[in-house]
Order: C-alpha cells, then structure tokens, then sequence
C-alpha cells in the first residue's frame, strides 16, 4: 500500500531543481552536473521530467527521453528514508504513462548490475534484461544491466501496466493506456 495521503505526480520545474539534487546526492553516487537539469527543463523537448511531491516535499523525481521510437529512462531516485513504501513504482509508472504520451514504442534503460531492488522493480513493469555493458559506470566501474519493455503495444504489457496502475492511487501517474490497437 503506497502512502499517498497529499501525494502528487508533477512535470519537474526550475524552482524544484535544488531539491531534486538534493535528493540525487542522497541516493547516486555521481549527480548530474549542476546545469544538466536546467538545460533539460529549457532545451530538451523530447524529455520529460517529473517529481513526486508529498505537501511541498519532493519524495522523488524521474525523467526520461524520447529518442525516435525508444524512450530511454534517465533518471529515477526516492528518497532514502521513503524508498520501500511503492513511491518508485509510482514514480516509474508515471515515467511509463509519458513514454506513452509521447509516442514512443519500446521503453529502454540502463541499470547497475548490483541494483536489485530497481532491477526487481522493472521487472515487475515487464521489463527484461536484454544485455550487458561492462565497465559502463565510470566513477567505480560497474556493469549496466540493459533493460527493455516489450512493445508498448503489446496487449500482455499493456494490460500488466493497467493492472499495476490500478494499484497506484497518485494523482498524475497517468491514464491507463487503451486495450484497442493500436491507439495508446
Ligand atoms: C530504485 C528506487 C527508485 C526504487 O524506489 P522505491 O520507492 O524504493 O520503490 P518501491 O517501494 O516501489 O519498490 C521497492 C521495493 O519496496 C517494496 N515495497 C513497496 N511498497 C512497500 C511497502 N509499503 N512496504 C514494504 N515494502 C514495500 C516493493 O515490493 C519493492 O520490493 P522488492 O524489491 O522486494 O520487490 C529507489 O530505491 C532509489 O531511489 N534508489 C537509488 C537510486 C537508484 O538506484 N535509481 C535507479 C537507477 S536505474
């Protein structure tokens, strides 16, 4: 069960961007350069980024990029002391709800190989492990495990993603995507 009393899905503004390397610092062991969010939030239409907000307190945030039919997941963090409570479900579902949104087809990330509980996480989306990068984390040089959806459109994904958003009750995680092919 997902606490959501006052808990809300929101596109990630200027003035949210101290908070959210806040809460990066917590949780990546290399943050983004200081100016990558600015530049995303100005520049970058293809991506979309959103924080997860309880009251004024941002519990996580997310992003990700629409790169031709693919969208690559860039970024997913929950704080330290809330992780555990589904808020990173939340926060991928609504990730998810954007791919959608924006037309892509396929879903794509990257992932640490020691990182169990996210790997967990997306598999639980019906994600799937689909190759190796090795040495592909420069600051100690771990592995990336690479993780892709099925097609969006695949009616069995689709209809798991409905049955996991039925069970998040967060404002702007995102309307389940229709069952008719191929309208999202
Ligand atoms: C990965 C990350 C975003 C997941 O966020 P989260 O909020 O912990 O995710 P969830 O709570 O939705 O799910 C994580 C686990 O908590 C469990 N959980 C969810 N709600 C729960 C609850 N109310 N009580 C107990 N456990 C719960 C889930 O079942 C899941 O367990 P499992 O891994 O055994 O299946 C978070 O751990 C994080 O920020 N990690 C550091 C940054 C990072 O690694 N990002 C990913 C980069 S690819």
């Amino acid at each position: 069960m997902v606490l959501t009393a006052g808990c809300i899905i929101e596109p990630m503004r200027e003035a949210d961007i101290p908070e959210v390397q806040a809460v990066e610092r917590e949780v990546f062991l290399t943050p983004w350069p200081r100016n990558a969010y600015h530049r995303e939030l100005a520049s970058n239409h293809a991506a979309r980024y959103l924080v997860l907000r309880r009251g004024e307190a941002i519990l996580g945030y997310g992003g990700l990029w629409r790169v031709g039919e693919e969208a690559h997941v860039t970024t997913i963090g929950v704080r330290r002391q809330e992780q555990g409570r589904g808020y990173g479900s939340v926060l991928f579902a609504a990730l998810l709800s954007s791919a959608y949104e924006l037309g892509a087809r396929w879903v794509t990330l990257e992932v640490r190989a020691s990182n169990d509980v996210a790997i967990r996480l997306y598999e639980r989306f019906g994600f799937k492990v689909m190759g190796r990068r090795r040495g592909y984390y420069s600051d100690d040089g771990e592995d990336a495990i690479v993780m892709w959806s099925d097609s969006l459109h695949a009616p069995a994904f689709k209809a798991r993603f409905r049955r996991l958003l039925a069970t998040l009750t967060v404002v702007g995680t995102g309307d389940p995507p229709s069952m008719e092919y191929p309208v999202r």
